[in-house]
């Protein structure tokens, strides 16, 4: 069984993923958040440091693009064979975000298979990488997902990533348990679990229903509580309190050199509205930090929150 970290855009960089595996364990690798393809010459890629291997020594990380001509992706994973050494590429055909479905991008490809199909097609004859891809039921029916298995059958795909949603449906109501019955019956692809795995019970019960499913990945259940891979393996987690703190001093320390203090305040804001989870913090006192402006103010204020709140069985 193998844990993943799921890519979350603007949040699972590689500083996020470099601390939460410095301070938890039981993730085994990761998928990064997307990146553009593009045609060779309008590639710069000496810039992108979410892949530099030097940010990622930790653990395996399998670099995501996102695009929909084939060309562009051949070009893209070569250039980042021969720059970094890469292998292994994700396509992300799952985003719902409207912008992104209407340049017939992420989910948005799902209802075209023959394009989903033309970019695999020329991935698997012109490179000699592994790649897989990420996706949803479908955007706006899962008739779409099970025609996109059906034509992805006899490719040599490395596994695919299933979370399973409609595209229309966002991240809210459910995910469709039976429909994921249907798509496991229909591909002898290694399938990747991606969805709502917010507890250990979650996780017990999902197991239990898809003994196929050897691959699980973890999105916003860890951002909420980062005990959770470990608390799966049936690790000791120790001090709660005190890990949770060291993580978070640590976390701000990366941060603050490369994002300075308007940067970090930022990415904090957004995590705390996972992060609230842990220490349990009522809206009112989430409202009022989120108020707060200033880096040095919020940091002293979100510190003794943890210290007060934090549970530690
Ligand atoms: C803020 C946010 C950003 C996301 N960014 C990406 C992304 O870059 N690539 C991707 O394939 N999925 C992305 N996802 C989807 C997640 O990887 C995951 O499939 C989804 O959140 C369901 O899993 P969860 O309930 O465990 O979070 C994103 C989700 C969220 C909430």
């Amino acid at each position: 069984m193998n844990l993943w970290l799921a890519p979350l855009d603007g949040i699972t960089n590689y500083l996020f993923r470099n601390s939460l595996c410095r301070h938890f364990g039981g993730i085994d690798c990761f998928v990064t958040p997307f990146m553009p393809v593009q045609e060779r010459a309008k590639l710069n890629v000496s810039n992108w440091r979410d892949i530099w291997p030097k940010n990622n020594t930790l653990k395996p990380a399998t670099p995501q693009l996102m695009g929909n001509v084939p060309a562009h992706f051949v070009d893209t994973m070569h250039l980042l064979h021969e720059t970094y050494g890469y292998t292994s590429f994700n396509w992300n055909v799952g985003c719902p975000v409207a912008q992104v479905v209407r340049r017939h991008r992420g989910c948005g490809l799902m209802p075209d298979t023959d394009r989903v199909e033309e970019v695999v097609a020329a991935v698997t004859s012109q490179t000699p990488f592994r790649f897989s891809i990420k996706m949803r039921l479908g955007l706006h029916s899962p008739d779409e997902g099970l025609r996109i298995l059906e034509r992805l059958e006899s490719y040599p795909l490395d596994y695919i990533v299933i979370h399973p949603r409609l595209g229309v449906q966002m991240y809210e109501g459910v995910p469709d348990w039976d429909m994921l019955d249907e798509f496991c019956r229909h591909t002898h692809h290694r399938l990747v679990y991606s969805g709502d795995l917010n507890l250990v019970p979650d996780f017990v019960r999902l197991r239990q229903r898809y003994p196929m499913i050897q691959d699980w990945m973890l999105g916003r259940g860890i951002l909420r509580n980062p005990f959770l891979a470990e608390e799966i393996r049936g690790m000791d987690v120790g001090d709660r309190r005190s890990r949770f703190l060291k993580y978070y001093q640590h976390f701000a320390a990366e941060l603050l050199p490369l994002r300075h203090e308007r940067g970090t305040l930022h990415n904090f804001k957004e995590l705390w509205h996972y992060w609230r989870c842990l220490t349990g913090i009522s809206d009112e006192q989430l409202r009022q930090l989120l108020r707060v402006d200033d880096w040095e103010h919020f940091y002293e204020r979100s510190l003794q929150m943890i210290q007060d709140g934090c549970p530690n069985p």
